[in-house]
């Protein structure tokens, strides 16, 4: 990622951080359209689960200029995500219902630089989980 891309996603995260529970809300309720068979993988509280999922979309979001600490971090959970029943092929399901939650989140400053910095960190984080998927 170059560093603008870096600095696109932050500012844009920033913008998610107030409304991050109906974000975490959006965000489930079309994942779970787009494949209902993942909403058995969900044991818990689904509010939980949102704010679980923005707090650590929050810390890579800050991490992504200090790799060396963050990748060990996104193995982990990669590796715990294989626990909770997460297939790599999940991966991409999640990045389209992510991309379409921040469109709507974000309105008219999701522009396309925005979108390309998404799919960019969405990759970096995907990719470090996945990893450990394939090992
Ligand atoms: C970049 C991608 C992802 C991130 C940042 C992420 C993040 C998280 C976090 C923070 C948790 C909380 C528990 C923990 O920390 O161990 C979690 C749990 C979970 N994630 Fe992910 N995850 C990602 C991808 C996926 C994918 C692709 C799936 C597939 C459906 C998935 C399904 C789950 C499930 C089922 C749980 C456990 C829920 C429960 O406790 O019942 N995650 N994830």
């Amino acid at each position: 990622m170059t560093p603008e891309q870096i600095g696109l996603v932050r500012t844009s995260f920033a913008q998610v951080v107030p409304i991050r529970e109906p974000v975490a809300e959006l965000f489930y309720g079309r994942l779970f359209e787009l494949d209902p068979s993942l909403r058995p993988l969900f044991k818990g509280d689904m509010k939980e689960q949102g704010i679980k999922l923005m707090a650590m979309i929050g810390t890579a979001v800050g991490g992504l200029d200090n790799r060396e600490s963050l990748d060990p971090a996104l193995r982990a959970l990669g590796q715990r995500n294989i626990g909770y029943g997460v297939a790599a092929a999940h991966y991409d399901t999640v990045a389209s219902a992510l991309l379409w939650t921040l469109e709507r989140s974000l309105g008219a400053a999701f522009t396309a630089d925005v979108r390309a910095a998404w799919i960019a960190a969405y990759g970096v984080l995907a990719g470090a989980m996945i990893d450990t998927a394939a090992a």
